[in-house]
């Protein structure tokens, strides 16, 4: 009976509610390309899992992760990204996020999707990633 009440309560909240409710956008929106898991299918669909983590360590690095288009052309709105992403930040970074990450907002996606990127495996090679000797 507590366990009941306190599931109840959880679920009132939004507790357990805005936890499904991250992955279940993560499941419909990224999953089918990134995988349940994250791992993704390198080299032709890149890793999730610690690689956001070190990516979010620079102003560049965090707008970046933004402006893929994956994320910037998917069909969640800003405030449906940035529940996504900090999911996965949490999710599959965890060894990798920096300790002063501050999470995603809707208003940063918003203007950071605007900014599509074109080619954005050329861009990639350009930043110098927190940890990693040759960029790739
Ligand atoms: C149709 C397949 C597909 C879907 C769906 C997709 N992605 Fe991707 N994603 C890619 C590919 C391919 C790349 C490599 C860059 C490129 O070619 O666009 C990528 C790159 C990324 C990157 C940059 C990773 C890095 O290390 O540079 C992030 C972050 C990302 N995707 C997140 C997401 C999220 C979050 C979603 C769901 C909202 C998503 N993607 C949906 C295919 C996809």
């Amino acid at each position: 009976m507590v366990l009941v009440i306190t599931l109840a309560v959880l679920l009132l909240s939004g507790v357990v509610d805005a936890a499904d409710d991250a992955q279940a956008r993560y499941l419909l929106h990224c999953r089918g390309c990134h995988l349940a898991n994250g791992t993704g299918v390198p080299p032709d669909v890149p890793t999730l899992v610690n690689e956001i983590g070190r990516l979010v360590a620079t102003p560049v690095g965090r707008e970046y992760v933004v402006r893929v288009p994956g994320v910037s052309q998917s069909a969640l709105d800003d405030e449906g990204l940035a529940i996504v992403l900090n999911w996965i930040l949490e999710m599959f970074n965890a060894d990798t996020l920096p300790a002063d990450f501050q999470p995603y907002s809707a208003g940063e996606i918003a203007e950071a999707r605007k900014k599509v990127l074109a080619d954005p495996l050329k861009y990639r090679r350009t930043l110098r990633l927190h940890g990693t000797r040759a960029p790739n």
